[in-house]
């Protein structure tokens, strides 16, 4: 059993990072980080607090100083955890359209990219991690010992979406969550600091017609053979 082993999830928006990440994690007995949480409190803070989600100077301290915990579900209403900042359970507020609409202004800004990188690179320290988001395998842990790049067509990540708003008794037109994520997936891909991209040495999964379990299944096959091939035998139990 390796000790230590660190997998990154890329992709981009509704693509199936975090379910995948989640049911990953827990074959694997790893801790699951999704690094966009951290994007999505950000900007949850500069809403409520009305700061320019494109400033910063003034964004950047909020970052590295912000008070953000991941708790045990709280309530039993389909999350899978509870999402703290302060005392405030943000766990929902921080998926409302709103937010999918904002969050990417400030993951473009440098100074709270560095904030936010620095903060996952300290969690990856750790021991087991998979961590999910657009640029673990290229910057975050260009180390990582796994890298999966995951994606789905607009059609089906917008489809998707609308099905987890619905699931939570919210409206959802896919047409308007269509262009959200088409614009969200431009800019978090042409941003100058740590664009969305593949790493070079990323798996690709296309997940338009896998289910959690087939992805899972392929995935631990690829574990199995990078760390067989990486290390010793003592490996091929992950
Ligand atoms: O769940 P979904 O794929 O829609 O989004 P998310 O993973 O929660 O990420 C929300 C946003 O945070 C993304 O659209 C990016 O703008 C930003 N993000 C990022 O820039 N870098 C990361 N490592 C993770 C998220």
């Amino acid at each position: 059993m390796n000790a230590h082993l660190v997998i990154a999830i890329d992709g981009p928006a509704g693509a199936g990072k975090s379910v995948f990440g989640a049911a990953l994690a827990s074959v694997l007995q790893a801790m699951c980080i999704d690094s966009g949480i951290v994007y999505r409190a950000v900007t949850w803070i500069a809403l409520a607090r009305g700061l320019d989600p494109d400033d910063d100077t003034t964004l950047s301290p909020v970052a590295a100083s912000m008070n953000l915990q991941i708790v045990p579900p709280t309530v039993q209403d389909g999350r899978q955890f509870t999402i703290l900042i302060d005392t405030e359970d943000v766990t929902w507020a921080l998926r409302t359209p709103e937010i999918d609409r904002t969050v990417s202004r400030p993951s473009a800004l440098p100074g709270v990219r560095r904030a936010v990188t620095e903060q996952l690179r300290h969690l990856a320290r750790e021991s087991r991690v998979v961590m999910v988001g657009r640029d673990i395998g290229t910057v975050v842990l260009p180390e990582a010992d796994v890298k999966f790049y995951v994606t789905a067509t607009p059609e089906t990540r917008a489809r998707r979406r609308a099905d987890e708003l619905h699931a939570r008794g919210q409206e959802a037109d896919v047409a308007d969550i269509l262009r959200s994520i088409i614009e969200r997936d431009a800019r978090d891909s042409g941003r100058a600091t740590a664009p969305l991209r593949p790493a070079h040495d990323a798996v690709h999964i296309e997940t338009d017609n896998l289910t959690v379990d087939v992805e899972v299944a392929f995935a631990l096959d690829v574990v199995k053979r990078c760390l067989r091939s990486a290390t010793a035998p003592e490996t091929n139990d992950v």
